[in-house]
């Protein structure tokens, strides 16, 4: 609740910074001149100006501008990118945004320049820095140079990675070279319409393929949205995308050599989740709401997802526990059953390595039957998908707590951060099912030869599979092993996450430790 109202008051805040923005100290009227040109470019395009971008999101009149009066010949009123710093919830960050209305945006020399400046401020400050994207990539005019800039920007967010949150806003193209940058940054949020991001335009398209693509179909939303999971968060408007950007860093920390804010909640840390005890179907093969599950152990029910129309099987979203920020993964039964296919892999990995760089403790709630089977996915690399989440639990050094829900079959229990990668506690509900595979499966295997010989095989297959299901389809031998810390009642979840992630608060190891890699 108190976290709503703090986001209720920033909508509130916005609004009045719309219209009292202040600029820069100096050149105010530069500014301001600036601007109103802007507008008149960007507004019948359905977009807002750069200084209108920076005020939705930085707090009220906290923008400081650097170096406004850094010019090219070209453009001696102002270059393409507005840099510099503010505060967002009051914590320091940097931030560029590009300008479309001088030559649409593009890149050049000086444009290059005035990003890796904010970007170097932002290393040396330790703090997030947040990208506006509205350009047509490249500036044509300036030739290699402005290639040799994006390079230099490339490897600038490379070293930035894992050590400061990068976040990118696409605000109406980003275009050729334009797009690596945000590709590079941990977050990618797109506004439907106006946000679109493509290697080559679909003039190159057509004659190199032939194909017949609108600029929305080949980058937008959907694209990058739904199927090739580019982007992480598809908003509808810019307001919206810059309050979410503001909701997203209070998730976080402001680098790798911090923990992310505390935000103090009235919800009962022991409070008993009873719906949770009759959440599970009685049919094993029946789905329900892993969000069911989420919503009711974590403060407040709040929790953010990240990329959450892309790969539904798997949920990926940061929410707290007793004040402390976490980051969820948790297979989606509503979903393919929550099988764990090349996407779910890897949008799981990412996020995984993400919150392992910034210090967020990791909350994963299992119920996955196994990986997808199949000629296209082994064909698509399955294996190295698969590989990539693995390795991305084992190198974890931030707490980790892991709740089995319901099945954890094979392969696919293994990498969804079983105690053999590093666990640190483990607990199963009643309703787990740890066993190397479901029962049909193991049966069909185990039992070929009985099968085939048996009168009635439909008969001897359903006895088998039960006796299968009563042996196996259990948290118990797990358990026996030592490799189930604890059963618990499902009720009790919120309780014992609460308390386990108490017992791990010291462990998380500040400093940098990798960077985030694009998977
Ligand atoms: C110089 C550019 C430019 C560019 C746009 N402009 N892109 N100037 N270099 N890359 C200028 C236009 O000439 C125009 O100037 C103004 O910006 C606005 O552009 P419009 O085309 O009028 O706007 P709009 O209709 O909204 O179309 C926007 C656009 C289109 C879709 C982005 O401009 C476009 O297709 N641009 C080229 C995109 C592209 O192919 N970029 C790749 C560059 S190569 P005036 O003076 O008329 O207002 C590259 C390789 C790097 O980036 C690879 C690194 C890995």
């Amino acid at each position: 609740m108190l976290l709503l109202y703090i986001y209720v008051g920033q909508i509130l805040t916005l609004t009045i910074n719309m219209k009292t923005r202040k600029l820069g100290m100096s050149d105010e009227n530069l500014a301001e001149n600036r601007d109103k040109k802007a507008k008149k470019i960007q507004h019948p395009k359905g977009k807002l100006s750069a200084y209108e971008r920076i005020d939705l999101l930085l707090d009220e009149g906290s923008f400081t501008e650097i170096d406004e009066n850094v010019v090219s010949d070209e453009n001696p009123d102002g270059e393409a990118v507005i840099t510099g710093s503010g505060t967002i919830h009051g914590r320091p960050v940097y931030v560029f945004s590009e300008d479309f209305s001088i030559m649409g945006g593009s890149l050049g020399e000086i444009v290059a320049k005035k990003i890796l400046r904010v970007m170097d401020l932002a290393l040396d400050a330790r703090a997030p820095i947040i990208g506006i994207k509205d350009s047509g990539g490249a500036r044509i005019q300036e030739g290699i140079s402005s290639l040799y800039g994006y390079a230099q920007i490339f490897k600038k967010n490379v070293e930035a990675s894992g050590k400061i949150p990068q976040i990118s806003v696409i605000v109406g193209p980003s275009a050729g070279g334009a797009v690596y940058s945000p590709a590079l940054t941990d977050f990618i949020f797109q506004v439907q319409g106006i946000g679109q991001l493509y290697v080559t335009g679909p003039g190159v398209v057509k004659t190199v393929t032939g194909e017949d693509v609108s600029y929305e179909e080949l980058g937008g939303v959907e694209a990058h949205g739904t199927k090739s999971g580019v982007s992480h968060q598809i908003c509808e408007n810019e307001e919206q995308a810059f309050e979410e950007v503001r909701y997203l860093l209070s998730f976080l920390p402001q680098s790798s050599n911090q923990k992310p804010p505390v935000f103090i909640t009235e919800d009962d840390n022991e409070r008993s989740v009873e719906m949770l005890d009759s959440l599970i179907p009685e049919n094993r093969n029946h789905p329900y709401d892993m969000n069911d599950v989420i919503n009711n152990i974590v403060d407040d029910g709040e929790q953010y997802p990240v990329q959450s129309n892309y790969a539904l099987n798997i949920i990926t979203s940061f929410s707290r526990v007793s004040g402390n920020t976490i980051g969820i993964i948790a297979n989606q039964p509503l979903d393919f059953a929550g099988v764990l296919d090349i996407k779910a892999s890897e949008k799981a990995a990412r996020f995984v390595r993400f919150c392992d760089a910034f210090n967020i403790p990791l909350l994963t709630l299992v119920d996955v039957p196994g990986f997808l089977p199949g000629v296209e996915q082994e064909h698509s690399g399955i294996i190295r998908s698969g590989a990539k989440l693995l390795y991305a639990y084992a190198e974890s050094t931030v707490p980790r707590v892991c709740v089995v829900v319901r099945k954890a079959y094979g392969g696919a229990y293994i990498v969804m951060d079983s105690m053999g990668l590093g666990a640190d506690k483990l607990f199963a509900w009643p309703s787990a099912e740890i066993a190397v595979m479901g029962a049909e499966g193991a049966v069909d295997i185990v039992n070929r030869r009985d099968l085939e010989s048996a009168e009635n095989k439909e008969e001897l297959k359903s006895k088998l599979v039960d006796e299968y299901n009563d042996k196996f389809s259990n948290p118990d031998i797990a358990a026996k092993l030592g490799l189930v810390d604890k059963i618990i009642k499902p009720s009790d979840t919120r309780k014992i996450v609460v308390e386990a992630f108490k017992e791990l608060s010291n462990k998380t190891n500040l400093g940098d430790k990798h960077g985030n890699i694009p998977l």
